[in-house]
Protein backbone atom coordinates (compact mmCIF):
# COMPACT_ATOMS: atom_id res chain seq x y z
CA UNK A 1 0.00 0.00 0.00
CA UNK A 2 1.45 3.22 -0.93
CA UNK A 3 1.83 6.24 1.15
CA UNK A 4 -1.38 8.06 -0.23
CA UNK A 5 -3.71 5.35 0.04
CA UNK A 6 -2.89 4.86 3.50
CA UNK A 7 -3.11 8.76 4.40
CA UNK A 8 -6.26 8.52 2.69
CA UNK A 9 -7.99 5.92 4.52
CA UNK A 10 -6.21 7.12 8.19
CA UNK A 11 -7.71 10.65 6.82
CA UNK A 12 -11.53 8.75 6.33
CA UNK A 13 -10.91 6.55 9.58
CA UNK A 14 -10.07 9.61 11.51
CA UNK A 15 -13.32 11.62 10.56
CA UNK A 16 -15.40 8.71 11.08
CA UNK A 17 -14.04 8.42 14.52
CA UNK A 18 -14.44 11.74 14.91
CA UNK A 19 -17.96 11.70 14.12
CA UNK A 20 -18.43 9.05 15.96
CA UNK A 21 -17.34 9.97 19.74
CA UNK A 22 -19.34 12.89 18.35
CA UNK A 23 -22.45 11.31 18.53
CA UNK A 24 -21.48 9.17 21.41
CA UNK A 25 -21.27 12.73 23.64
CA UNK A 26 -24.19 14.34 22.23
CA UNK A 27 -26.28 11.38 23.07
CA UNK A 28 -28.89 11.22 25.77
CA UNK A 29 -28.03 9.09 28.54
CA UNK A 30 -30.15 5.79 28.46
CA UNK A 31 -33.45 5.85 29.83
CA UNK A 32 -36.50 3.69 30.82
CA UNK A 33 -39.16 4.21 28.20
CA UNK A 34 -42.96 4.12 29.25
CA UNK A 35 -45.56 3.36 26.55
CA UNK A 36 -49.15 1.43 26.81
CA UNK A 37 -49.83 -2.08 26.63
CA UNK A 38 -52.24 -3.11 23.88
CA UNK A 39 -53.80 -0.19 21.67
CA UNK A 40 -50.73 2.21 20.72
CA UNK A 41 -52.99 4.87 18.63
CA UNK A 42 -52.60 8.57 18.62
CA UNK A 43 -55.92 8.74 20.06
CA UNK A 44 -55.14 7.02 22.86
CA UNK A 45 -52.07 8.56 23.08
CA UNK A 46 -53.99 12.29 23.12
CA UNK A 47 -56.38 11.45 25.59
CA UNK A 48 -54.76 9.03 28.42
CA UNK A 49 -51.16 10.45 28.47
CA UNK A 50 -52.13 11.31 31.91
CA UNK A 51 -51.89 7.25 32.92
CA UNK A 52 -48.51 7.22 31.45
CA UNK A 53 -47.13 9.60 33.16
CA UNK A 54 -48.53 8.90 36.38
CA UNK A 55 -47.33 5.38 36.01
CA UNK A 56 -43.77 7.53 35.04
CA UNK A 57 -44.10 9.27 38.20
CA UNK A 58 -44.96 6.40 40.42
CA UNK A 59 -42.20 4.06 38.99
CA UNK A 60 -38.69 6.23 38.16
CA UNK A 61 -39.15 10.40 38.56
CA UNK A 62 -40.27 10.02 42.46
CA UNK A 63 -37.24 7.32 42.22
CA UNK A 64 -35.28 10.25 40.56
CA UNK A 65 -34.95 8.72 37.18
CA UNK A 66 -36.02 10.48 33.92
CA UNK A 67 -38.70 8.48 31.41
CA UNK A 68 -39.59 8.95 27.84
CA UNK A 69 -42.69 8.52 26.24
CA UNK A 70 -44.03 8.70 22.51
CA UNK A 71 -44.48 12.39 20.69
CA UNK A 72 -47.39 11.93 18.73
CA UNK A 73 -45.74 14.89 17.13
CA UNK A 74 -42.94 13.37 15.97
CA UNK A 75 -42.74 9.38 16.88
CA UNK A 76 -39.09 9.98 16.08
CA UNK A 77 -38.04 12.26 18.75
CA UNK A 78 -40.29 10.68 22.16
CA UNK A 79 -40.52 13.09 24.75
CA UNK A 80 -38.70 13.15 28.15
CA UNK A 81 -40.22 13.80 31.41
CA UNK A 82 -37.63 15.05 34.49
CA UNK A 83 -37.48 14.55 37.82
CA UNK A 84 -37.23 17.74 40.26
CA UNK A 85 -34.11 17.05 40.96
CA UNK A 86 -33.20 18.84 37.63
CA UNK A 87 -36.05 21.51 38.29
CA UNK A 88 -33.79 24.08 39.18
CA UNK A 89 -30.91 23.33 36.15
CA UNK A 90 -33.69 23.39 33.59
CA UNK A 91 -35.62 26.60 34.34
CA UNK A 92 -32.28 28.66 35.07
CA UNK A 93 -30.35 27.61 31.92
CA UNK A 94 -30.78 30.29 29.33
CA UNK A 95 -32.78 30.45 26.45
CA UNK A 96 -30.13 29.45 23.84
CA UNK A 97 -29.45 26.47 25.70
CA UNK A 98 -32.87 25.47 26.75
CA UNK A 99 -35.91 27.18 24.65
CA UNK A 100 -39.62 27.52 25.67
CA UNK A 101 -40.69 29.30 22.15
CA UNK A 102 -38.75 26.66 20.13
CA UNK A 103 -40.32 23.61 22.48
CA UNK A 104 -44.26 25.41 21.47
CA UNK A 105 -42.71 25.73 17.35
CA UNK A 106 -42.22 22.11 17.45
CA UNK A 107 -45.13 21.07 19.29
CA UNK A 108 -47.91 22.95 17.83
CA UNK A 109 -46.07 23.03 13.98
CA UNK A 110 -46.32 26.86 14.41
CA UNK A 111 -44.47 27.02 11.15
CA UNK A 112 -46.54 24.55 8.85
CA UNK A 113 -49.86 26.06 10.12
CA UNK A 114 -48.44 29.68 10.24
CA UNK A 115 -49.47 30.34 13.66
CA UNK A 116 -47.81 33.07 15.80
CA UNK A 117 -44.26 32.01 17.16
CA UNK A 118 -43.83 33.29 21.03
CA UNK A 119 -41.36 35.95 20.25
CA UNK A 120 -39.19 38.12 21.83
CA UNK A 121 -40.98 41.15 21.27
CA UNK A 122 -44.40 39.58 22.35
CA UNK A 123 -42.44 38.44 25.48
CA UNK A 124 -40.94 41.67 26.35
CA UNK A 125 -44.68 43.38 26.36
CA UNK A 126 -46.26 40.94 28.26
CA UNK A 127 -43.25 40.65 31.08
CA UNK A 128 -41.86 44.08 31.32
CA UNK A 129 -45.06 46.49 29.87
CA UNK A 130 -48.31 44.85 31.08
CA UNK A 131 -47.11 43.95 34.47
CA UNK A 132 -46.16 47.36 34.35
CA UNK A 133 -49.37 48.85 33.30
CA UNK A 134 -51.50 46.46 35.12
CA UNK A 135 -52.35 48.87 38.15
CA UNK A 136 -54.25 51.42 36.00
CA UNK A 137 -55.17 49.49 33.74
CA UNK A 138 -57.46 47.68 36.64
CA UNK A 139 -59.94 50.21 36.74
CA UNK A 140 -60.34 49.58 32.62
CA UNK A 141 -60.49 45.71 32.96
CA UNK A 142 -63.13 46.17 35.77
CA UNK A 143 -65.53 48.09 33.51
CA UNK A 144 -65.24 46.01 30.90
CA UNK A 145 -66.08 42.85 33.26
CA UNK A 146 -69.14 44.41 34.20
CA UNK A 147 -69.98 45.87 30.47
CA UNK A 148 -69.37 42.10 29.49
CA UNK A 149 -71.72 40.17 32.14
CA UNK A 150 -74.43 42.91 32.00
CA UNK A 151 -73.99 42.47 27.93
CA UNK A 152 -73.75 38.51 27.26
CA UNK A 153 -75.60 37.46 30.91
CA UNK A 154 -79.08 37.04 29.92
CA UNK A 155 -81.38 38.38 32.57
CA UNK A 156 -82.22 34.87 34.95
CA UNK A 157 -84.67 35.95 37.86
CA UNK A 158 -85.44 32.17 38.02
CA UNK A 159 -82.99 29.54 37.40
CA UNK A 160 -82.15 29.26 34.03
CA UNK A 161 -80.18 26.77 32.20
CA UNK A 162 -76.56 28.06 30.65
CA UNK A 163 -73.60 27.00 28.57
CA UNK A 164 -71.03 29.15 30.62
CA UNK A 165 -67.23 28.43 28.57
CA UNK A 166 -68.89 30.37 25.39
CA UNK A 167 -69.80 33.43 27.25
CA UNK A 168 -67.07 33.41 29.75
CA UNK A 169 -64.87 33.30 26.77
CA UNK A 170 -66.41 36.77 25.36
CA UNK A 171 -66.12 38.30 28.41
CA UNK A 172 -62.86 37.49 28.46
CA UNK A 173 -62.07 38.72 25.28
CA UNK A 174 -63.61 42.04 25.66
CA UNK A 175 -61.12 42.70 28.76
CA UNK A 176 -58.02 41.23 27.14
CA UNK A 177 -58.57 42.83 23.92
CA UNK A 178 -59.28 46.19 25.61
CA UNK A 179 -55.78 45.66 26.78
CA UNK A 180 -53.97 44.22 23.87
CA UNK A 181 -55.36 46.55 21.15
CA UNK A 182 -56.50 49.84 22.88
CA UNK A 183 -60.20 50.99 22.14
CA UNK A 184 -60.25 51.66 18.79
CA UNK A 185 -59.92 47.74 17.67
CA UNK A 186 -60.79 46.34 21.47
CA UNK A 187 -64.70 47.25 20.54
CA UNK A 188 -64.63 46.59 16.92
CA UNK A 189 -67.06 42.96 16.21
CA UNK A 190 -64.70 42.14 13.23
CA UNK A 191 -61.55 42.31 15.42
CA UNK A 192 -63.50 40.55 18.49
CA UNK A 193 -64.80 37.40 16.43
CA UNK A 194 -61.30 36.87 14.99
CA UNK A 195 -59.59 37.20 18.21
CA UNK A 196 -62.25 35.05 19.98
CA UNK A 197 -62.49 32.28 17.10
CA UNK A 198 -58.72 32.11 16.04
CA UNK A 199 -57.21 29.77 18.60
CA UNK A 200 -60.46 27.23 17.91
CA UNK A 201 -58.91 27.47 14.02
CA UNK A 202 -55.38 27.30 14.91
CA UNK A 203 -55.86 23.83 16.57
CA UNK A 204 -58.00 22.32 14.30
CA UNK A 205 -55.15 23.11 11.77
CA UNK A 206 -52.61 22.14 14.01
CA UNK A 207 -54.37 18.49 14.30
CA UNK A 208 -55.47 17.93 10.70
CA UNK A 209 -51.45 18.57 10.03
CA UNK A 210 -50.26 16.33 12.52
CA UNK A 211 -52.99 13.62 11.51
CA UNK A 212 -52.29 13.41 7.58
CA UNK A 213 -48.55 14.76 6.95
CA UNK A 214 -45.57 13.20 7.97
CA UNK A 215 -43.20 15.79 9.37
CA UNK A 216 -40.94 15.83 6.59
CA UNK A 217 -44.54 16.92 4.12
CA UNK A 218 -45.60 19.39 6.76
CA UNK A 219 -44.34 22.41 4.86
CA UNK A 220 -46.90 21.55 1.77
CA UNK A 221 -50.18 21.78 4.39
CA UNK A 222 -50.01 25.58 3.45
CA UNK A 223 -51.14 24.57 0.11
CA UNK A 224 -53.11 21.42 0.20
CA UNK A 225 -54.77 21.87 4.04
CA UNK A 226 -58.28 23.77 3.99
CA UNK A 227 -58.06 24.15 7.87
CA UNK A 228 -54.06 25.74 7.37
CA UNK A 229 -55.56 28.02 4.57
CA UNK A 230 -58.52 29.29 7.32
CA UNK A 231 -55.41 29.68 9.48
CA UNK A 232 -53.81 32.23 6.93
CA UNK A 233 -56.75 34.20 5.89
CA UNK A 234 -57.37 35.08 9.74
CA UNK A 235 -53.79 36.23 9.37
CA UNK A 236 -54.27 38.55 7.25
CA UNK A 237 -57.53 39.64 8.27
CA UNK A 238 -55.69 40.75 11.57
CA UNK A 239 -53.40 42.56 9.34
CA UNK A 240 -56.04 44.08 7.52
CA UNK A 241 -57.83 45.26 10.65
CA UNK A 242 -54.95 46.67 12.60
CA UNK A 243 -53.28 47.94 10.36
CA UNK A 244 -55.50 51.44 9.80
CA UNK A 245 -55.19 51.80 13.39
CA UNK A 246 -50.97 51.26 13.27
CA UNK A 247 -50.86 53.81 10.42
CA UNK A 248 -52.59 55.73 12.69
CA UNK A 249 -50.55 55.55 15.54
CA UNK A 250 -47.50 55.48 14.35
CA UNK A 251 -48.11 58.98 12.12
CA UNK A 252 -49.70 60.76 15.86
CA UNK A 253 -46.20 59.72 17.19
CA UNK A 254 -44.46 61.47 14.38
CA UNK A 255 -46.57 64.26 14.65
CA UNK A 256 -45.98 63.51 18.33
CA UNK A 257 -49.11 64.08 19.18
CA UNK A 258 -50.00 63.76 22.77
CA UNK A 259 -50.01 60.02 23.32
CA UNK A 260 -52.65 58.53 25.67
CA UNK A 261 -52.28 54.71 24.69
CA UNK A 262 -50.75 52.06 26.85
CA UNK A 263 -51.94 49.26 25.16
CA UNK A 264 -50.05 46.33 23.85
CA UNK A 265 -49.66 48.32 20.24
CA UNK A 266 -47.60 50.43 21.52
CA UNK A 267 -45.77 48.20 23.65
CA UNK A 268 -44.85 45.76 20.20
CA UNK A 269 -43.85 49.06 18.23
CA UNK A 270 -41.24 50.57 21.08
CA UNK A 271 -39.73 47.06 21.13
CA UNK A 272 -39.66 47.03 17.39
CA UNK A 273 -37.76 50.23 17.77
CA UNK A 274 -35.86 49.39 19.90
CA UNK A 275 -34.52 46.11 18.92
CA UNK A 276 -34.19 47.67 15.13
CA UNK A 277 -37.07 45.79 13.81
CA UNK A 278 -39.01 47.17 10.88
CA UNK A 279 -42.59 47.67 12.40
CA UNK A 280 -45.03 46.16 9.91
CA UNK A 281 -49.02 45.42 10.60
CA UNK A 282 -48.70 41.37 9.63
CA UNK A 283 -46.10 40.81 12.28
CA UNK A 284 -48.06 43.07 14.78
CA UNK A 285 -50.85 41.36 14.08
CA UNK A 286 -49.42 38.27 14.94
CA UNK A 287 -47.96 38.87 17.83
CA UNK A 288 -51.82 40.01 19.22
CA UNK A 289 -53.09 36.35 17.86
CA UNK A 290 -50.32 34.93 19.53
CA UNK A 291 -50.89 36.92 22.82
CA UNK A 292 -54.76 36.26 22.53
CA UNK A 293 -53.82 32.63 22.06
CA UNK A 294 -51.61 32.43 25.30
CA UNK A 295 -54.31 33.93 27.02
CA UNK A 296 -58.42 34.35 26.87
CA UNK A 297 -59.13 30.55 26.78
CA UNK A 298 -56.48 29.09 29.52
CA UNK A 299 -58.22 32.11 31.95
CA UNK A 300 -61.85 31.62 30.94
CA UNK A 301 -61.49 27.63 31.64
CA UNK A 302 -59.80 28.45 34.95
CA UNK A 303 -62.93 30.56 35.81
CA UNK A 304 -65.35 27.54 34.89
CA UNK A 305 -63.48 25.34 36.44
CA UNK A 306 -63.16 26.82 39.93
CA UNK A 307 -66.84 28.02 39.57
CA UNK A 308 -67.60 24.01 39.28
CA UNK A 309 -65.81 23.54 42.61
CA UNK A 310 -67.47 26.37 44.18
CA UNK A 311 -70.77 24.86 43.43
CA UNK A 312 -69.74 21.50 45.37
CA UNK A 313 -68.30 23.58 47.96
CA UNK A 314 -71.10 25.86 49.17
CA UNK A 315 -69.83 26.56 52.67
CA UNK A 316 -66.47 28.04 51.14
CA UNK A 317 -69.06 30.08 48.33
CA UNK A 318 -70.65 31.93 50.85
CA UNK A 319 -67.11 32.84 52.96
CA UNK A 320 -66.16 33.59 49.40
CA UNK A 321 -69.54 35.72 48.44
CA UNK A 322 -69.74 37.35 52.25
CA UNK A 323 -65.88 38.44 51.45
CA UNK A 324 -66.11 40.01 48.22
CA UNK A 325 -69.03 41.67 49.44
CA UNK A 326 -67.08 43.27 52.43
CA UNK A 327 -64.16 44.22 50.06
CA UNK A 328 -66.14 46.08 47.85
CA UNK A 329 -68.58 47.89 51.08
CA UNK A 330 -64.78 48.57 52.63
CA UNK A 331 -63.07 50.14 49.38
CA UNK A 332 -65.69 51.66 47.92
CA UNK A 333 -65.96 48.98 44.74
CA UNK A 334 -63.84 46.37 42.95
CA UNK A 335 -59.81 48.31 43.21
CA UNK A 336 -56.00 46.65 43.80
CA UNK A 337 -56.88 47.39 47.84
CA UNK A 338 -59.83 45.01 47.17
CA UNK A 339 -58.66 42.36 44.93
CA UNK A 340 -55.91 42.21 47.65
CA UNK A 341 -58.11 41.51 50.45
CA UNK A 342 -59.88 38.60 48.71
CA UNK A 343 -57.73 36.09 51.05
CA UNK A 344 -60.57 32.74 50.84
CA UNK A 345 -61.00 33.26 47.31
CA UNK A 346 -57.18 33.01 46.57
CA UNK A 347 -56.84 30.13 48.56
CA UNK A 348 -60.17 28.58 46.97
CA UNK A 349 -58.76 29.40 43.25
CA UNK A 350 -54.90 28.30 44.50
CA UNK A 351 -56.77 24.66 45.55
CA UNK A 352 -58.35 24.71 42.78
CA UNK A 353 -55.75 25.15 40.41
CA UNK A 354 -53.95 22.23 41.82
CA UNK A 355 -56.62 20.14 41.77
CA UNK A 356 -57.28 20.71 38.06
CA UNK A 357 -54.53 22.37 36.85
CA UNK A 358 -54.85 22.24 33.00
CA UNK A 359 -51.22 21.88 31.51
CA UNK A 360 -50.53 18.22 32.35
CA UNK A 361 -46.83 18.93 31.67
CA UNK A 362 -44.98 22.39 32.17
CA UNK A 363 -41.52 23.87 31.93
CA UNK A 364 -41.32 22.46 28.80
CA UNK A 365 -37.93 22.92 26.77
CA UNK A 366 -36.50 22.33 23.43
CA UNK A 367 -32.69 21.63 24.30
CA UNK A 368 -30.58 23.41 21.52
CA UNK A 369 -27.15 22.04 22.27
CA UNK A 370 -26.58 19.00 24.77
CA UNK A 371 -26.24 19.29 28.49
CA UNK A 372 -25.38 17.58 30.95
CA UNK A 373 -26.85 17.29 34.28
CA UNK A 374 -25.06 17.64 37.67
CA UNK A 375 -25.18 13.96 38.09
CA UNK A 376 -23.41 13.25 34.87
CA UNK A 377 -27.10 12.66 32.60
CA UNK A 378 -27.23 13.80 29.65
CA UNK A 379 -29.59 14.86 26.54
CA UNK A 380 -28.63 15.52 22.83
CA UNK A 381 -29.54 18.59 21.62
CA UNK A 382 -32.86 18.13 20.21
CA UNK A 383 -34.83 16.78 23.08
CA UNK A 384 -37.94 17.72 24.18
CA UNK A 385 -38.00 18.04 28.07
CA UNK A 386 -40.82 18.58 30.93
CA UNK A 387 -41.75 18.34 34.24
CA UNK A 388 -45.04 16.47 35.23
CA UNK A 389 -47.29 19.17 36.83
CA UNK A 390 -50.67 17.73 37.34
CA UNK A 391 -48.57 14.70 39.40
CA UNK A 392 -46.58 16.83 41.14
CA UNK A 393 -49.87 18.59 42.47
CA UNK A 394 -51.07 15.31 43.78
CA UNK A 395 -47.57 14.14 45.25
CA UNK A 396 -48.53 13.33 49.01
CA UNK A 397 -45.17 14.13 49.85
CA UNK A 398 -45.80 18.18 48.67
CA UNK A 399 -49.05 18.22 49.75
CA UNK A 400 -50.57 16.11 52.62
CA UNK A 401 -53.82 14.30 51.92
CA UNK A 402 -54.06 15.45 48.14
CA UNK A 403 -56.79 14.22 47.10
CA UNK A 404 -59.23 16.04 49.32
CA UNK A 405 -60.08 19.55 48.30
CA UNK A 406 -59.15 21.68 50.87
CA UNK A 407 -60.32 25.08 50.33
CA UNK A 408 -58.13 26.81 53.12
CA UNK A 409 -55.01 24.91 52.14
CA UNK A 410 -52.80 28.09 50.77
CA UNK A 411 -55.02 30.90 53.21
CA UNK A 412 -52.24 32.93 55.14
CA UNK A 413 -53.65 34.63 57.92
CA UNK A 414 -54.73 38.37 56.19
CA UNK A 415 -52.40 39.98 59.91
CA UNK A 416 -49.90 37.99 58.33
CA UNK A 417 -49.44 39.09 54.90
CA UNK A 418 -45.59 39.58 54.98
CA UNK A 419 -45.21 36.07 55.50
CA UNK A 420 -47.63 34.96 52.67
CA UNK A 421 -46.50 31.95 51.39
CA UNK A 422 -48.65 31.28 48.37
CA UNK A 423 -50.79 33.46 45.88
CA UNK A 424 -52.71 31.83 42.56
CA UNK A 425 -49.60 33.25 40.65
CA UNK A 426 -46.88 32.08 42.33
CA UNK A 427 -44.24 30.05 41.00
CA UNK A 428 -42.11 27.98 43.10
CA UNK A 429 -40.78 24.55 43.68
CA UNK A 430 -43.50 23.26 44.66
CA UNK A 431 -45.90 24.94 42.36
CA UNK A 432 -45.25 25.14 38.51
CA UNK A 433 -48.59 25.31 37.24
CA UNK A 434 -47.47 28.86 35.66
CA UNK A 435 -43.99 27.18 34.96
CA UNK A 436 -40.86 28.57 36.38
CA UNK A 437 -37.45 30.60 35.72
CA UNK A 438 -37.51 33.16 33.11
CA UNK A 439 -40.40 31.52 30.56
CA UNK A 440 -42.44 31.59 33.85
CA UNK A 441 -45.43 32.67 32.47
CA UNK A 442 -45.71 36.39 32.22
CA UNK A 443 -49.64 36.82 32.03
CA UNK A 444 -50.04 35.43 34.81
CA UNK A 445 -50.76 38.53 37.27
CA UNK A 446 -52.89 39.60 34.91
CA UNK A 447 -54.85 36.17 34.71
CA UNK A 448 -54.72 36.51 38.50
CA UNK A 449 -56.49 40.10 38.31
CA UNK A 450 -59.28 39.19 35.57
CA UNK A 451 -59.90 35.86 37.01
CA UNK A 452 -60.40 37.66 40.63
CA UNK A 453 -62.64 40.33 39.09
CA UNK A 454 -65.07 37.98 36.81
CA UNK A 455 -65.78 35.83 40.01
CA UNK A 456 -66.35 38.56 42.70
CA UNK A 457 -68.49 40.60 40.26
CA UNK A 458 -70.21 37.24 39.17
CA UNK A 459 -70.50 35.56 43.03
CA UNK A 460 -72.44 38.76 44.01
CA UNK A 461 -75.02 38.64 41.52
CA UNK A 462 -75.64 35.18 40.81
CA UNK A 463 -76.34 31.77 42.08
CA UNK A 464 -75.00 28.69 40.26
CA UNK A 465 -75.87 25.05 40.47
CA UNK A 466 -76.29 21.82 38.82
CA UNK A 467 -79.57 20.95 36.59
CA UNK A 468 -79.35 17.16 38.38
CA UNK A 469 -80.20 17.08 41.67
CA UNK A 470 -77.11 15.32 43.49
CA UNK A 471 -74.72 16.11 40.43
CA UNK A 472 -71.22 16.98 40.83
CA UNK A 473 -68.13 18.19 39.35
CA UNK A 474 -68.07 16.45 35.67
CA UNK A 475 -65.10 14.54 34.78
CA UNK A 476 -62.09 16.67 33.11
CA UNK A 477 -61.14 16.45 29.60
CA UNK A 478 -57.80 15.82 28.33
CA UNK A 479 -56.22 16.18 24.74
CA UNK A 480 -52.51 16.33 24.04
CA UNK A 481 -51.48 16.70 27.49
CA UNK A 482 -53.80 19.41 28.47
CA UNK A 483 -56.50 19.19 30.62
CA UNK A 484 -59.79 21.16 30.48
CA UNK A 485 -62.18 21.36 32.71
CA UNK A 486 -66.01 19.81 30.86
CA UNK A 487 -67.12 22.81 28.98
CA UNK A 488 -70.03 20.86 27.52
CA UNK A 489 -72.41 20.92 30.72
CA UNK A 490 -74.31 24.06 31.17
CA UNK A 491 -74.97 25.16 34.88
CA UNK A 492 -77.94 26.62 36.37
CA UNK A 493 -77.89 30.55 37.45
CA UNK A 494 -80.15 32.90 39.15
CA UNK A 495 -79.76 36.43 40.18
CA UNK A 496 -79.59 36.74 43.76
CA UNK A 497 -82.94 38.38 45.31
CA UNK A 498 -81.93 42.39 45.46
CA UNK A 499 -81.23 43.53 48.59
CA UNK A 500 -79.70 40.09 49.51
CA UNK A 501 -76.67 42.08 48.40
CA UNK A 502 -75.21 45.47 48.93
CA UNK A 503 -73.42 46.33 46.57
CA UNK A 504 -76.02 44.60 44.07
CA UNK A 505 -75.98 48.09 42.12
CA UNK A 506 -72.06 47.09 40.82
CA UNK A 507 -73.48 45.21 38.31
C1 LIG B 1 -54.71 30.68 33.88
C2 LIG B 1 -54.12 31.22 32.84
C3 LIG B 1 -52.74 30.86 32.33
C4 LIG B 1 -51.99 29.71 32.50
C5 LIG B 1 -52.36 28.43 33.28
C6 LIG B 1 -50.73 29.92 31.81
C7 LIG B 1 -49.69 29.01 31.77
C8 LIG B 1 -48.48 29.23 31.13
C9 LIG B 1 -47.36 28.30 31.15
C10 LIG B 1 -47.34 26.95 31.87
C11 LIG B 1 -46.36 28.85 30.43
C12 LIG B 1 -44.96 28.23 30.17
C13 LIG B 1 -44.03 28.63 31.30
C14 LIG B 1 -42.78 27.78 31.41
O1 LIG B 1 -42.64 26.81 30.68
O2 LIG B 1 -41.90 28.09 32.26
C15 LIG B 1 -46.83 30.12 29.93
C16 LIG B 1 -46.09 30.95 29.13
C17 LIG B 1 -46.57 32.13 28.62
N1 LIG B 1 -47.78 32.73 28.92
FE1 LIG B 1 -49.21 32.01 30.14
N2 LIG B 1 -50.75 31.16 31.23
C18 LIG B 1 -51.95 31.77 31.53
C19 LIG B 1 -52.36 33.04 31.16
C20 LIG B 1 -51.63 33.89 30.34
C21 LIG B 1 -52.05 35.21 29.96
C22 LIG B 1 -53.34 35.88 30.43
C23 LIG B 1 -51.07 35.71 29.13
C24 LIG B 1 -50.97 37.06 28.45
C25 LIG B 1 -51.57 38.13 28.79
C26 LIG B 1 -50.03 34.69 29.02
C27 LIG B 1 -48.88 34.83 28.27
C28 LIG B 1 -47.85 33.92 28.22
C29 LIG B 1 -46.64 34.09 27.42
C30 LIG B 1 -46.31 35.28 26.51
C31 LIG B 1 -45.82 32.98 27.66
C32 LIG B 1 -44.43 32.68 27.06
C33 LIG B 1 -43.36 33.19 28.02
C34 LIG B 1 -41.93 32.99 27.52
O3 LIG B 1 -41.70 32.27 26.56
O4 LIG B 1 -41.00 33.56 28.13
N3 LIG B 1 -50.41 33.61 29.76
N4 LIG B 1 -48.11 30.33 30.40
Amino acid sequence: MNVAVFSLIAVIGGWYLLRWMRTISTRSSPMPHVEFDGDKSRLRYARESEKLIARGYRDYLKKGQPFSMRNVVNHRRPLVVLPRKYLDEVRNAPQHEMSFPRFMENLSILRDVGGPLITDELCHATRVDLNRALPHLLKQMHEDCLAGCRELIPECSNWTSMMLYPLLLQIFNRIGQRVLVGPELGRNEDWLDLTQNYTTSLLQGTNSVRAKYAPALRWMAKYLERDVKVVYKQRQRGAALLGPVLKARLAARTEKLADSHDDAIEWLIDEYRRTGRKVKAEEIAQDQLGLTMAAIHNTAATVLSTLYDLVDHPASLDDIRREARQAMDQHGGINRAALQSLHHLDSFMTESLRMHAMPEVTVQRLALVPKTFHDGFRIAAGTQVMFANRQLNHDADVYPDPERFDALRFYDDPEELNNKQHHFASVSDESINFGGGFHACPGRFFAQDVIKLLLASLLVRYEFKYPEKGQKRPADMADNLVVYPNVTVPLLIKELAFGDISVSGML
